[in-house]
């Protein structure tokens, strides 16, 4: 380990190696392999027959049947990403053209993209101090063509759903919950993906569990399970599915969203590694935030249900924009990851929010007529958004970080907020 004084700081400090950050992708081993091999060596990539016609291939089956246990759903359905997990949601509960679904501003791309896709209108909403869903915007936005709310359980925490959930009911709305960055968190004892209708969850490379791509939808409901199989295989509904539910819906054109025996195998090791993963970050983010807690003028992120945060990220906020641009300098110059924020954008900013473009102009949602942007799309609509983003600092945990990095993580912001602010 080398000794150096770090730039530009008061103090010299020791610098620990930069540790490599990765969830799920970060342990890939022997489980995935030996899965993954199996599908190899059957020479069976393809989910819904293989060699033998009384033995129909077990991965993607089997990853179904766990995966719906671990969110404690009756149903999951494995889709190719997160992205066609929200199309599929959106779709299977008959979300379309004339509609509207209230989203947060500040949210993942596809958030954004995915309801434009199925041809219903993105209705722009702010986020409070949890970084997710404010409540009360369901209210505020609502109008008679709203169907759906789309709540983001923001990098591993979950959103305040007692609230918003009492709010979407007396709104006669359905609530969606985008898992995609929250698999495994809890809310008073509920698993993410656990408490709306019919939810989301990713698979990617960054996910806390990975294929490298890959999705899933889980629900309750025998009728949303059937349509979302219809809608992610080019609207049918195979003898596997029909098995587990009798079919009774009228069946309609569906996009095709299979998953493989190959990416589901490797989900499925992946995701008998979850608990692991969240007691390991876990731990890290609680030696961290034990050791900066008390400092003055950084606060943060508030947690609506602490004891089932996945840990994977801290948050904090910083009085002005310019003093988390330097203090967010000053950490990487001590080998210490930290971002603006993970993989999440205002999406007024996007080309195409601006310009209002779709990809041919009869799939346009926007209301006709007028100016665009209009009112609900630009960034003067968003201020506590707006207030609230340019003060973030994100310090990333993954599973190759020691609770000596965590230490290590907890002394840098120190020694920075010394400098800074002490
Ligand atoms: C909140 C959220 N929703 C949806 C997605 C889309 O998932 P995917 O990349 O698998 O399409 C992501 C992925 O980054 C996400 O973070």
């Amino acid at each position: 380990m080398t000794t150096t004084a770090a730039p530009q700081q008061e103090t010299t400090f020791t610098l620990r190696p930069r540790p490599k950050l990765g969830l799920g992708s970060a342990i890939i081993g022997r489980e995935e392999e030996a899965l993954v091999l199996d599908v190899i060596r059957r020479k069976e990539p393809f989910r819904y027959y293989g060699h033998n016609p009384d033995a129909p291939p077990p991965m993607a089956a089997t990853l179904e049947k766990e995966f719906a246990a671990k969110i404690g759903m009756k149903y999951a359905l494995c889709v190719t990403s997160g992205t066609a997990a929200l199309e599929v949601a959106l779709g299977a509960l008959g979300i379309g053209p004339g509609d509207e679904v209230i989203v947060p501003a500040w949210s993942w791309i596809s958030c954004y993209t995915a309801i434009v896709r199925v041809g219903a209108l993105p209705v722009l909403a702010e986020i409070n101090d949890t970084m997710c869903l404010a409540p009360g915007e369901i209210t505020r936005l609502k109008t008679p063509r709203t169907k759906a709310a789309l709540v983001i359980h923001y990098q591993g925490v979950s959103a305040e759903m007692d609230e918003l959930l009492a709010e979407a009911k007396q709104a006669g709305i359905h609530l969606v919950e985008d898992c995609c960055e929250s698999m495994n968190a809890t809310y008073k004892g509920k698993q993410t993906g656990s408490m709306g209708p019919i939810n989301c969850f990713s698979y990617q490379n960054n996910k806390f569990m990975t294929s490298g791509e890959g999705g899933a939808i889980v629900t309750n409901d025998p009728k949303l399970y059937e349509r979302a199989v219809r809608f992610h295989d080019i609207g049918q509904m195979r003898a596997y599915h029909a098995n587990i539910v009798k079919p009774t819906e009228a069946a309609f054109p569906g996009d095709q969203f299979r998953i493989t025996e190959l990416q589901a195998a490797m989900a499925l090791a992946q995701l008998r590694k979850t608990d692991y993963i969240k007691a390991h970050c876990r731990k890290l983010s609680a030696h961290i935030l034990s050791g900066i807690q008390d400092l003055k003028d950084l606060k943060l992120r508030r947690i609506p249900d602490p004891t089932g945060d996945t840990g994977i990220e801290i948050y904090m906020s910083l009085p002005t924009n310019p003093l988390a641009i330097e203090f967010r300098n000053r950490l990487n110059a001590l080998n210490v990851n930290c971002n603006k924020t993970t993989g999440t954008y205002m999406q007024y900013e996007r080309d195409y929010v601006k310009s209002g473009q779709t990809h041919a102009p009869g799939a346009n949602p926007y209301p006709k007529g007028g100016t665009w942007p209009a009112k609900g799309y630009r960034k003067e609509d968003f201020p506590k958004t707006e207030e609230m983003i340019p003060k973030l600092i994100a310090l990333p945990l993954g599973m190759l970080y020691t609770e000596e990095d965590a230490d290590y993580i907890a002394s840098a912001v120190r020694h920075v907020h010394r400098d800074l602010l002490g």
